[in-house]
């Protein structure tokens, strides 16, 4: 169960942030250039991050008084921001602008004493806060305002789409309706920054940074949260800072290899989110995996879980994503609609398997676009040339280095609609010549496979691996199939575009419902087929209205 969150705003305190996404629907709704520089991906997480440290988490009553809640909290300090959210209970994210103010919180708050349980006293900065006199507070309970941040139901979406103006629009919609609200990105760094406290407990000054689709602009509401223990450099520390004669090392334990080490780690953390998280539920070891991980269920967010660590790369190949993402408006618009078409059609799911990932088509639609004439985005290799000393970095010997400054890449000059973008994404992986090449973002064209996984999409990092190994033959087939009939009913889309104010399902909405794929495709094909069968009967009567049939029926 995956509730995404009603969200109850606050006028006035997050005022920046309704502003500033305004700004990016008022961008997404023209489809027009944000031409205002870009931040660097490491600028946003140290930001975001910061931000997570001075905020805390809330259960509060769902009878509760805004502002006196707000007057009580800021006894500790000035409230920058905050909003009210419902999962099973009402919440409230509250961002204190200073960090101190959380401890003087903290100072205040006591441990609950039970009756027939007992308590762990862990102090965390997830909190509950219960009335002294509930019955007071009723009569002057505040007005919060409501605003849903759940996906939008698949009818209210099939609307939406049905009322645009082009599929160009209609893309656009599609990504202003499920990307990550600001409230629902905080909610997510707020998390990482509640698990970073649970394991500093251990590893002091670690950091828990998330990465993948929470970071990587891709992100569709509801989506997981890919969280990455970040032990620090450990064994790479500088030399040359110490001066002396002498250089310090901890005593450590050691163990056999990396992985081992990863394993005990990610053991130890998993127990203590299952035995002192508050709200960490359904922790699962996977430690066995290529790469360990803790899964869990952070009940008060509502996002589940997977906590890594030794993935330095996989954070690397979120800033190349957020790269891409941010290089050009339609990059994203073309990324979710690819991914809610595959979601919609069972191509990709939630349980892993061996369909296709989110992760794979969002590199199938990156080397897709690299492909343009021109390209609508650079390859891998190009964004390594432009790379400044400060941005070289090197993990694990596997060379990660691209440059960080997205501002100094230059935009591209192809305008292709988005509407051509979809109807050729369908016809060129619909025809790609998946058993002898792999897609390779790195260098920006096809590549000899190098072994016989049916689907080889080459890991831009670590080249030796296929981000598709799990994809097996039968699902490649699926997706061939199914890109070649969606690239067929967009052709035919614009025989029969209905006018837009028509509720008929259209474009987008077409290709989006699985029943309307089937149905109307079998329509289709019906009439298609009978094609001919129309053009019989046609000739039929054509026959039959010639004055020699003319003759012959009246002879009757
Ligand atoms: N990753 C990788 N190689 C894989 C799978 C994942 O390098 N074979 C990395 C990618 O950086 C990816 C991240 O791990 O973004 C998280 O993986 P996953 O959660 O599967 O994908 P997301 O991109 O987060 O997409 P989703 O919204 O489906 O979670
Ligand atoms: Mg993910």
């Amino acid at each position: 169960l995956r509730p995404t969150h009603r969200l109850l705003s606050c006028p006035g305190t997050v005022a920046a942030d309704v502003k500033r996404e305004e700004q990016s629907s008022r961008n997404v709704e023209t489809g027009s250039e944000d031409r205002t520089p870009k931040k660097k991906f490491s600028e946003v997480q140290k930001e975001r991050r910061e931000q997570a440290q001075r905020t805390v988490l809330i259960h509060c009553p769902n009878k509760i008084s805004e502002k006196k809640f707000l007057k009580y909290l800021s006894q500790h300090g000035p409230i920058s921001n905050h909003f009210f959210y419902e999962s099973f209970g009402l919440y409230a994210v509250v961002e204190f602008c200073q960090k101190e103010s959380v401890t003087s919180l903290q100072n205040v708050t006591r441990t609950p004493s039970m009756d027939t349980e007992a308590a762990v006293p862990f102090k965390s900065r997830f909190f509950n806060v219960k009335m002294k006199n509930p019955s007071n507070q009723t009569s002057e309970q505040s007005c919060i305002q409501y605003s849903n941040h759940t996906p939008p139901s698949s009818k209210k979406l099939s609307e939406l789409l049905c009322y645009a103006e082009s599929i160009d629009d209609q893309l656009n919609t599609l990504l202003k309706e499920f990307q990550l609200t600001e409230e629902d990105i905080k909610l997510r760094y707020l998390t990482c920054s509640l698990i970073e406290d649970l394991a500093a407990a251990y590893f002091q000054d670690c950091t828990v940074r998330p990465f993948g689709s929470s970071v990587n602009s891709f992100g569709k509401l509801g989506c997981d949260l890919d969280m990455f223990l970040d032990l620090g450099e450990i064994g790479k520390f500088n030399t040359n800072k110490t001066s002396g004669n002498f250089l310090m090392e901890f005593q450590v334990k050691n163990v056999p290899s990396e992985r081992i080490a990863t394993q005990k780690i990610l053991s130890v953390i998993g127990e203590c989110l299952d035995h002192f998280g508050p709200g960490c539920v359904g922790v699962q070891k996977i430690l066995n995996a290529r790469c360990p991980l803790v899964r869990f269920s952070h009940q008060a967010s509502g996002f589940q879980c997977d906590l890594t660590t030794n993935n330095r790369i996989a954070l690397k190949s979120s800033e190349l994503l957020y790269i891409y993402g941010a290089l050009d408006s339609r990059v994203r618009a073309l990324v979710f609609c690819i991914r809610c078409w595959a979601r919609a059609h069972s191509l990709t799911s939630s349980i892993p398997g061996s369909w296709i990932t989110n992760f794979s088509l969002t590199m199938m639609v990156i080397f897709f676009l690299q492909r343009r004439s021109p390209p609508i985005l650079p390859t891998l290799d190009y964004l390594k040339t432009l790379a400044g000393a400060e941005d070289k970095c090197i993990i694990e010997g596997h060379n990660c280095t691209f440059i960080s400054d997205l501002n100094r890449i230059k935009p591209s000059g192809n305008t292709e609609t988005l509407e051509s973008l979809l109807k050729e994404f369908f016809e060129y992986f619909g025809n790609f010549a998946f058993n002898k090449n792999s897609i390779n973002i790195r260098q920006g064209r096809e590549q000899n496979k190098p072994e016989s996984s049916p689907l080889h999409i080459q890991n831009p990092f670590e080249t030796s691996l296929n981000i598709s190994k799990n994809v097996n033959q039968s699902q490649l087939q699926k997706f061939v199939d199914l890109a070649r009939e969606s690239a067929w009913i967009l052709s035919q889309e614009d025989k029969d575009r209905p006018s837009p104010s028509g509720n008929r399902p259209w474009g987008l909405a077409t290709l989006l419902l699985p029943s309307v794929v089937k149905s109307v495709s079998l329509a289709k094909k019906k009439r298609k087929k009978p094609a001919s069968e129309r053009i019989k009967n046609l000739l039929e009567s054509i026959k039959s209205s010639s004055p020699e049939n003319d003759t012959n029926t009246n002879g009757k």
